[in-house]
């Protein structure tokens, strides 16, 4: 195992919505320190472009269907792992973020978008690929890679390829003729095959056509076996048991160590905790929050959506105030979840404080400064937020799902809730805030999340080891 391609629609520190970028620029990273050489496959978006300004051309493209386009290669800023960029201005420079445009709406052109990037990464693989480096395996991520690995198989198979998926919630579901109009074989439009529901799917078409699934925790990888997490794609995830791997994400722990975080205004280690104190106090006036040393401060830094949970906490929100709590909130998303949550605001200033968008040094605040974290996700097929807490000492209270339940040990690291709702939310909160009141009790579980490893290698190491599976075949 030598060389890999890792094919991916977004990559910290170029272009971020999520934590698959997260992923893509800690993973390859990692796993050219155990002597791979991995290389990422990136569109050309305009923050791309102006990130990796030096990137020169290595091929130039002209794909059917698509407007003429050309490869760049250039370093990933921080890391040096080697970028192909996929440079189609038609398709990738344009206002708005990589999937949606200024007003949230999706672009329209998404299937040919991610069309290409998928048959750009198969054709890296082939014999007649432009470029002289082939990768002996395709790493695909998420719907937007997931034609990949059909392509490939219509080539042969060349080489074999891994599908991870981030979120079974985002399935790449276009018009039947989308088939047609990306010069896929028409025999591909079948149940067998990228066919769903009389639509094309491109994450079923990398469900169907990987030689390897994985997804971001075991709990994860079995609960998308079945209703309602397989959401549609459960029948072919338990055909498919065999080779489905959960490896749970690791975090970048430089990015995110309180011992030395540029975003902090003070600096802290499980040892000397009184720079956990400062940061709290920092986050509290930076917020209009009441100066209160003691009182418990509750973080949340999520997508505001319905998968968050953002509903239940919005409903516990009033109890949380009235036990003398305060909830500082940051993120963006559905608007009638802004409006609600901007509406807290309004009812309890000084006790609520929210930040309504996209802001990385608040984001390490909130982490640093809080003394519990939300997270009650519906399903969280990983999470990577409640690994920053337990990092943080900040003790997250989280639904027993995904990666949440393999990554928080309930009364030691952190409070989990089995009931899915408010209440059960609410339950776990009144345990967190009873720990919190004993100070050696809370101290002992910040000081026990804050000693558990999330480091990438181990998690490099397992794809390492399901790498070599594959290709043994
Ligand atoms: P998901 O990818 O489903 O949104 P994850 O927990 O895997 O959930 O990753 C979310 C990532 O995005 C984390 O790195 C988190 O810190 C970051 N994030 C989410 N919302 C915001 C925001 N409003 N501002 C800054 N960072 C955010
Ligand atoms: C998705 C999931 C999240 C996971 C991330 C990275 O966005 O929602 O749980 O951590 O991908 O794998």
């Amino acid at each position: 195992m030598k060389r890999l391609l890792f094919a991916t629609s977004e990559a910290r520190p170029l272009i971020k919505t999520g934590g698959l970028a997260d992923v893509s620029g800690a993973l390859p990273a990692a796993l050219r320190g155990l002597g791979v050489d991995c290389r990422l496959l990136l569109p050309g978006y305009p923050a791309v472009l102006e990130g990796l300004a030096g990137a020169g051309e290595v091929a130039r493209l002209d794909l059917p269907g698509h407007p003429a386009a050309r490869l760049l290669l250039g370093a990933m800023p921080g890391s040096g792992v080697p970028v192909y960029v996929l440079d189609a201005p038609d398709y990738y420079v344009r206002p708005g973020g990589p999937y949606q445009d200024t007003h949230g709406i999706d672009h329209a052109d998404n299937a040919a978008r991610f069309g290409l990037l998928s048959r750009v990464a198969a054709l890296l693989c082939e014999v007649g690929s432009p470029l002289d480096w082939r990768p002996d395996i395709l790493h695909c991520n998420d719907w937007q890679t997931g034609l990949a690995p059909a392509w490939l198989h219509y080539a042969g198979r060349p080489v074999p390829t891994v599908m991870t998926i981030h979120n079974l919630a985002f399935q790449g579901v276009f018009p039947p003729a989308w088939v047609n109009r990306l010069g896929l074989p028409p025999d591909s439009f079948g149940i067998d095959g990228l066919e769903y529901y009389d639509s094309l799917s491109f994450l079923k078409a990398g469900l169907y056509y990987a030689d390897h699934l994985s997804t971001v925790s075991p709990t994860y990888a079995e609960e998308i076996q079945r209703e309602p997490l397989g959401m549609g794609m459960q029948g072919l995830l338990a055909a498919r048991a065999a080779t489905l791997t959960g490896i749970l994400n690791g975090i970048d722990d430089t990015d995110w160590n309180p011992a030395a975080d540029p975003h902090l205004p003070c600096a802290y280690t499980a040892t000397d905790l009184a720079g956990k104190g400062h940061c709290k106090a920092a986050l509290q006036a930076d917020l209009n929050l009441a100066a209160a040393p003691d009182t418990p401060l509750f973080g949340v830094v999520s997508r505001l959506t319905h998968q968050k949970g953002l509903d239940w906490i919005i409903q516990v929100a009033p109890g949380i105030v009235d036990r003398g709590g305060q909830l500082a909130i940051l993120g963006t998303g559905d608007k009638a979840v802004e409006a609600a949550v901007r509406g807290l605001v309004a009812r309890y200033p000084g006790r609520v404080a929210a930040t309504i968008g996209y802001d990385e040094g608040l984001s390490h605040r909130i982490e640093a400064g809080a003394d519990i974290f939300l997270m009650p996700s519906r399903f969280e097929p990983c999470g990577l937020n409640q690994m920053y807490s337990l990092r943080y000492g900040t003790v997250p209270v989280v639904h027993a799902t995904g990666g949440l339940r393999d990554t928080v040990d309930d009364g030691v690291t952190g409070f989990v809730f089995d009931v899915t709702s408010a209440h059960g939310l609410w339950l776990a909160i009144e345990r967190a805030l009873a720990a919190y009141a004993d100070r050696t009790t809370w101290q002992r579980i910040m000081r026990a999340g804050m000693a558990r490893d999330f480091s990438w290698e181990r998690s490099a190491r397992e794809y390492l080891g399901l790498y070599e599976r594959t290709l043994a075949g």
